[in-house]
Formats: C-alpha cells, structure tokens, sequence
C-alpha cells in the first residue's frame, strides 16, 4: 500500500529565456516575453510529492516537517529572490524555462530523500501553467 504525501511552496526569481546563437527576431518569436533583455520575474509555485509505504512505527510516509526543511534548505534557499541566469549556476548555460527548473529541483530534493520513496515535483509557472517531472529520463 502506497500513499502519496504533498507539499505546497513558493519562491519568487527572474529570469530571461533566450538564446545568444539566435537572432533576436527569433528569441522574440520562440520566448515572446520571457525573452525580455531586463529580465522579469513569476512567482513560483510548486508541489513535491513524495510516495511510498507508511511506516508502521510512525504512520508517516515522510514526516511533512522534515519535507517542508529540506525544500526550504535545498531549493527555496537557493532560488526566492534570485536572478536565475545570473546566480544559479546550472542555468548560466541552461535556459531557466519551467521544464528545467522543474528537473533542477528535483535532481536537488532526489539526493536528499530516501531511496525508497518516489519523488515528483510539480512547477507553476503562472496559475494556468505548469509542469512536472518524476525522474524520467
Ligand atoms: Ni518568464
């Protein structure tokens, strides 16, 4: 018996979508606005799904206290308020586009929660848009 267990969180960055082999006609048609040169920020939101088997000792699949430190120490702490591009050094070379962040968070969270849970991460970029990945390759 498995049982999914959620956590809501939020981080708010800027970024810019482009790509400097490109003309500038053609960023602004693929990124549109997220290709501004002054960069702009969303606020994030996110939800991290842990799945797995209830511990019987506990009831928990994950105690949530533990979940709610390690995405503030693993991702908030190294994403709220930052410029994306400029201070995450996965992305200096990376497009910072939802599809990545959403990877980059979980390749952060997947080394720091047991083996034996499933792990998936959901991104909002905006309310009506969002992304989500569970470690497929
Ligand atoms: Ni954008």
């Amino acid at each position: 018996m498995k049982v999914t267990v959620s956590r809501r969180a939020h981080f708010n960055a800027a970024h810019r979508l482009y790509r400097p082999d490109w003309s500038n006609e053609k960023n602004e048609t693929v990124f549109g606005k997220c290709n501004n040169p002054n960069y702009h920020g969303h606020n994030y939101e996110m939800i991290v799904s842990v799945t797995g088997k209830i511990n019987p000792e506990t009831g928990y699949v994950i105690d949530v206290k533990v979940l709610k430190d390690l995405i503030k120490s693993e991702v908030e702490e190294n994403l709220d308020h930052k410029n994306l591009n400029l201070e995450v050094p996965e992305f200096k070379n990376l497009n910072p586009t939802a599809e990545n962040i959403a990877v980059w968070i979980y390749d952060k969270l997947r080394v720091v929660i047991n083996d034996d849970l499933e792990l998936k991460v959901t991104l909002y970029e905006t309310p009506r848009n969002f992304v989500s990945y569970s470690g497929e390759q």
